[in-house]
């Protein structure tokens, strides 16, 4: 590997550009480093740098079929690990450090790619390599293990595999013992010992999961008592004596060990497969020939890696960019949009701080994130706003929190002050992206009236009205549960306390819905408000003023910025006069996003956001931390953690798009590099702990021990946020109602950039060249060598590439 392909090198790993790897080259990462396999209404998985990790069918919380525990010191356990033992000097160890991880191997890489890890190590001379992932549109999760010989001799080993079963819902696994150690079983099958089978026992369950080495075995254990026998993980008795027994698990622990007994010469390599997978029905006729099939059959498992590969990389082309700064070339191009994918498929189901025991498919979330991923998928954007909106919106306009990705049901409370108002966001995306103004006579029902069919466009208006109609005493929303920060509100039957970000949120709602009422041609339509009928165009208009009257009369500060709200008193918080929580993010970023705030006060808002918020970690939500929160209970958290001051992630970006739409580039961009994944990580990656190729929910704030300490990555609202406004915003790469729109906001000492984005049928190459050092404005287009009038693009919708020149001035 060329040095000049390693980037954000640290002592714990680099990037491998032109491979789109992240490489990690120590196995002890000071937290459980993971990856994703699989894809959504799949068998799916997470993959640690230590080959640690759940696998599950579908849902992670009622189809789980491997264990694994994200709380207490034994993280990152269990895997889907191999034991080596060498049969000379009873020595073993792991292929990919844990559990025997008081053997340190002699060298360790683990890479992680788009949809796969490989890791390999090597100890005493023998080299191990395995490559995990699921091949595309297959429910079968192939672990394909090579090993090598690299020293003299002959050697003789053991492998032993290892998988921990959960034979029931994850969550019963784990909170009902004893009803679930009683359902542990795996059989083996009766003419081929090469093979297992789980047998789960809950309702609605099935699919037969199933666990089979592709090499004949000289012994296999199902019973993890027997596995371990005197020992414990890190000390297998099995292993240390070299011979299973056959055990067949009856109750507790259910684990799947094949011995396999290998003799290699000098140099000499071995190839297995271990492969875990799910017949569908539940029927070991399937299984076997599903295996048939896989089984041993080296070519197919690599070219169906490479099949993966141009998957993801067919997924990845829709936005490419070449830009004066490698951190953030390589988070646009690869990791941010390759994390925007995930959180797509997996919303705030499992990560290694989600257990998959609680929220699957959150409202909002999911919504969110299909902002950062529609351009990648418009058809799969298309079908999840639908099937979402059916599982969760109620008849009076509302939303339940979240569904379930099984049953596609909705799910948990209502009483949200936000939930409903980001789907008029996400369809105005989908719609700016496709033109697909169709959507909006999709017709489904409600949540808790499925009797009453209404389109899609129906059903935002619903949203709207509900947001309208729900204003307290200074006009502004109520915040009922909480609005976009879950921490603050007082419950549903709350009628006192406001939200700022919910006013302000409904303004941009409300005009974004004007435009899809036009393109839709409804303009005829007409709304009941206070007993009257108002034609609908004049109904939304109405909301934006009177939403935006709302929000500047009561809400602005002197001191110069938005309060965050009214508490249950009626008392304003997030106002100076606090002794806590004087100024929160929220409210000052929407405002300029919305228009809300006019070019004076929007500047004084994100100044103020600069100046008090700002940190060479980030942007804290609120200061100072609370010990009292003025609303909710945030202060339950101690001061510069979660809600409660720390760098939360997910706002960040909203003030990148801020800077951006006053056009000033270098802030923008000195608040997007502040928590860039690759260059926050360093120089202390040990500290940041995170992964450095994705983002976390958080950082902790000034006022916490662990200050720039990165928290809870992967499934946040982070991704989709950070991937708008580095495409759409800081370069500028905008999908507009009429067509895809170039409006840069780079900082001045940028001499241009170059990106390629397919839109609508075709693919525009854009370079960018910045002649006068400004941060923004465009002084020319040319599209095909002729000059077009303003900076939105032609739809073109021919199959073919564009090649377009901006120049900014
Ligand atoms: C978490 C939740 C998200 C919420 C945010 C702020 O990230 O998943 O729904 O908006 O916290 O409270």
């Amino acid at each position: 590997m060329a040095e000049a392909a390693k980037v954000a090198e640290t002592q714990l790993g680099y990037f491998d550009v032109p491979n789109r790897e992240y490489v990690i080259t120590v196995p002890a990462t000071p937290a459980p480093w993971i990856n994703y396999v699989g894809l959504e209404g799949m068998l799916c998985g997470i993959v640690s740098n230590t080959a640690g990790g759940p696998t599950w069918f579908r849902d992670p919380l009622e189809r789980r079929i491997t264990r694994y525990v994200q709380v207490g010191c034994n993280k990152d356990r269990p895997g889907r690990w191999l034991y080596v033992r060498d049969n000379e000097t009873g020595e073993f160890w792991s292929a990919s450090y844990q559990p025997v991880t008081r053997v340190k191997p002699d060298a360790y890489e683990c890479r992680h790619g788009l949809g796969y890890t490989k890791i390999s190590s090597s100890y005493a001379g023998i080299a191990t390599e395995m490559l995990h992932f699921i091949p595309v549109g297959e429910h079968l999760e192939v672990q394909r293990v090579v090993v090598r010989n690299d020293t003299d001799g002959e050697r003789k080993l053991s492998l032993f595999s290892y998988r921990e079963f959960v034979n029931c819902t994850a969550a019963n696994d784990l909170t009902n013992i004893q009803y679930s150690g009683h359902l542990a079983h795996v059989d083996v099958d009766e003419g081929d010992s090469r093979i297992m089978y789980v047998i789960t026992r809950q309702d609605g369950w099935r699919p037969l999961p199933f666990f089979a080495v592709s090499e004949p075995v000289a012994g296999y254990d199902t019973e993890c008592d027997v596995f371990l026998g005197d020992g414990s993980i890190e000390d297998p008795q099995v292993v240390r004596e070299g011979r299973t027994r056959n055990s067949l698990v009856g109750d507790d622990t259910a684990v799947g060990v094949f011995q396999v007994d290998v003799s290699l010469s000098p140099g000499e390599e071995k190839v297995l497969h271990l492969i875990l997978g799910v017949a569908e029905p539940r029927d070991k006729d399937d299984a076997k020939a599903i295996l048939g099939r896989w089984l041993g059959k080296d070519e197919k498992v690599l070219s169906a890696l490479e099949e993966l590969k141009s998957y993801a990389g067919d997924l990845l082309s829709t936005f490419q960019c070449s830009v004066p700064d490698d951190h953030m070339a390589l988070m646009v191009n690869t990791w941010n949009a390759y994390q925007c994918w995930i959180n797509f498929q997996f919303s705030r189901s499992i990560s290694g701080y989600a257990t998959g025991l609680g929220r699957s498919m959150g409202t909002r979330d999911s919504l969110q994130d299909l902002l950062g991923y529609m351009h990648m998928s418009p058809d799969g954007a298309r079908r999840r706003i639908l099937e979402l909106m059916n599982a969760v919106q109620l008849q009076d306009g509302s939303c339940q929190h979240q569904y379930s990705a099984l049953t596609k049901e909705g799910a948990g409370e209502g009483g949200f002050s936000d939930d409903h108002l980001w789907s008029v966001l996400a369809v105005a995306a989908y719609v700016k992206e496709t033109a697909d103004i169709g959507i909006l006579d999709e017709q489904f029902t409600y949540s808790d009236n499925r009797d009453l069919s209404e389109d899609l466009y129906h059903h935002l208006l619903r949203g709207i009205r509900y947001s309208f109609n729900d204003r307290g005493a200074h006009g502004i929303p109520r915040l009922r549960s909480a609005d976009w920060n879950d921490t603050l509100g007082e419950g549903p039957d709350d009628e006192v306390s406001e939200s700022v970000l919910v006013g302000i949120m409904l303004v941009k709602m409300a005009k974004d819905m004007m435009r899809l009422t036009e393109l839709s041609e409804r303009e005829e339509l007409e709304v009941e408000h206070d007993g009257q009928q108002l034609p609908v165009l004049g109904y939304l208009g109405m909301v934006a003023d009177e939403a935006t009257e709302a929000v500047n009369g009561e809400a602005w500060l002197d001191a110069g910025w938005y309060a965050r709200g009214t508490d249950s008193k009626g008392e304003w918080f997030g106002v100076p006069e606090r002794e806590e929580a004087k100024i929160f993010l929220e409210p000052q970023t929407w405002a300029v996003m919305a228009g809300v705030a006019d070019r004076e006060r929007a500047v004084r808002a994100m100044d103020s956001v600069h100046e008090r918020l700002f940190t060479p970690n980030g942007i804290q939500i609120l200061t100072p931390g609370c010990t009292v929160a003025p609303s909710g209970g945030f202060h339950i958290f101690p001061r510069g953690a979660k809600e409660n001051g720390s760098i939360f992630c997910h706002p960040n970006p909203w003030a990148v798009c801020a800077e951006s739409i006053l056009g000033r580039g270098d802030r923008a961009y000195a608040f997007y590099r502040a928590i860039l994944p690759p260059a926050a990580s360093q120089p202390a990656p040990v500290h940041y702990c995170a992964e450095p190729y994705v983002y976390g929910q958080l950082r902790y704030g000034s006022e916490h021990r662990q200050f720039g300490k990165c928290a809870g990555t992967w499934l946040t609202g982070t991704a989709a946020w950070n991937y708008v406004a580095a495409t759409q915003y800081i370069l500028g790469v905008r999908p507009d109602w009429e067509g895809l729109a170039v409006d840069p906001c780079i900082p001045a000492d940028w001499q241009g950039f170059s990106a390629a984005r397919k839109f609508r049928g075709a693919t525009y190459e854009i370079r960018v060249s910045n002649p006068d050092g400004v941060c923004k404005g465009v002084k020319s287009v040319t599209v095909d060598g002729e000059p077009i009038d303003g900076n939105v693009l032609p739809v073109f919708g021919d199959g073919k590439v564009h090649r377009v020149e901006v120049v900014m001035g």
